[in-house]
């Protein structure tokens, strides 16, 4: 079981934890009662209390950011309230009976550097509560204000497939994704997810598996940040956000590496990969390679913990080539040899995704070329 998991279900109050994954205790995670625990905590099995106690791996930084309380993580259905929705619709995502108008605040952006999906096209919204800022007295993990909700729809040929909801409440973030039906008139909570959606290849992950890569960062949102809102792009930027006072701590520009290839081969992997790999992330107590970029390290490429922590570096304790980054040599790097793997857990990343991402190879092939 992924550590990011634990920590999910073991934060949300102090609610035992059990040994299993969440997708084998189903009245953990699908009942749609919202009753608080001890009703529940019959079909809850009895718990091993190491796990219990055990804090999470990045607690300290949990304790720096905003929230009052150690409940501040994942929150996850049940005990809490407010319990999570059982309709898109009510997550307050649109205009009230509309499946397409938004609702008042609720803001288009797009990352400069997309999760690779397996060519799912994706939409995404931010809604801050009115009158708020996100922390960014650090710049390269912002923390944002309690009721900040954000969306993520993927569809498909046209059709939408599911949209995930991540919401920062007292209680912690909630996470969970809603699917679409067949007329795309309605998207109903999916907590242990789905495979092969609506006809299509494409898998729902279950409300456990969303830590594994949004646990990776103080406060759980991978696609608002500095590097990711630098650049101009249609919805909300960083500049934007400059200029709607939003930022407590706001920066004088964009950021970005002087050399374009360098900055797109290093915000892809910031995007795919940076979330497991920094030291907040998943990977990083196994291996140090450190692949989040950041903002006072963007003078030149080789000032990155990216570049220096894999050009020429050897791997760790895989298979396969001799460094994680051979200069000059894509074929002979552990980086490419890992991203074309896939349907093994060495593929990278070992999750989202069940295809190779050929124009993302590609791009971090055409770097290593110059090197
Ligand atoms: C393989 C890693 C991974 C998994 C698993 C994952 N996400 Fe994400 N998610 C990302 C990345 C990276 C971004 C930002 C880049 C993008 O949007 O393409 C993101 C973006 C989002 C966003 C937009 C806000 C933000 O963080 O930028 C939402 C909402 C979201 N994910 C919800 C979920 C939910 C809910 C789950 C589980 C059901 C989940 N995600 C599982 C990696 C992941
Ligand atoms: C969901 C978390 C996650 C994501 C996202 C992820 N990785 Fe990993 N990665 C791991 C873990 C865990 C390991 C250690 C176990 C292993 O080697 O398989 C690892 C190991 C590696 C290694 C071996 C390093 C060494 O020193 O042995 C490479 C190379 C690597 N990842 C590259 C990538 C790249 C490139 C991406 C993005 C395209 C990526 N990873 C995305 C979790 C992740």
């Amino acid at each position: 079981m992924r550590r990011g998991l634990w920590a999910a279900l073991c934060t949300t109050m102090l609610i035992a934890c059990s040994d299993e994954d969440a997708s084998t205790t189903p009245d953990a995670g699908s009942t749609d009662d919202p009753a608080p625990v001890s009703p529940d905590a019959g079909t809850v099995p009895p718990e091993p209390t190491r796990d219990a106690a055990a804090p999470t791996m990045d607690a300290s930084a949990e304790d720096a950011g905003t929230m009052a309380n150690d409940a501040q993580v994942d929150a996850e259905q049940p005990p809490v309230e407010p319990a999570l929705p059982d309709t898109l619709a009510e997550t307050g995502l649109y205009a009230p009976g509309s499946t397409e108008e938004l609702a008042p605040g609720v803001l288009a952006y797009e990352p400069a550097y997309a999760l690779w999906s397996d060519a799912a096209d994706k939409k995404r919204w931010l809604q801050l509560p009115e009158g708020t800022q996100i922390d960014t007295s650090d710049m390269d993990y912002w923390s944002f204000p309690v009721g900040t909700k954000s969306w993520k729809e993927f569809s498909k040929d046209g059709k939408r497939l599911e949209t995930r909801l991540l919401w920062k409440t007292e209680l912690g973030w909630f996470r969970v994704a809603y699917i679409w039906n067949e007329a795309g008139t309605t998207a109903t909570i999916a907590r242990d997810g789905a495979e092969n959606v609506l006809g299509t290849a494409h898998d729902v992950p279950e409300q456990g598996d969303c830590g594994a890569c949004h646990e990776g960062v103080t406060d759980r949102l991978l696609g608002v940040g500095a590097v990711q809102l630098s650049g101009s792009r249609p919805g909300l930027t960083l500049g934007q956000l400059i200029a709607d006072g939003r930022l407590s701590d706001p920066p004088v520009a964009d950021f970005a590496l002087p050399d374009e290839l360098a900055w797109n081969a290093l915000g892809y992997l910031h995007a795919n990969c940076g979330t497991c790999h920094n030291p907040r992330g998943e990977a990083f107590d196994r291996l140090d390679m450190d692949l989040w970029l950041r903002t006072d390290q963007l003078a030149a490429v080789g000032d990155t913990e990216s570049y220096k922590t894999s050009v020429g570096v050897a791997l760790t304790d895989t298979e396969g080539p001799e460094n994680r980054i051979e200069p000059g040599s894509p074929d002979d790097s552990g980086m490419i040899f890992r991203m074309s793997m896939r349907g093994s857990e060495e593929s990278m990343p070992p999750l989202g995704s069940e295809q190779a991402d050929d124009d993302g190879i590609t791009l971090i092939s055409d770097w290593i070329d110059t090197l």
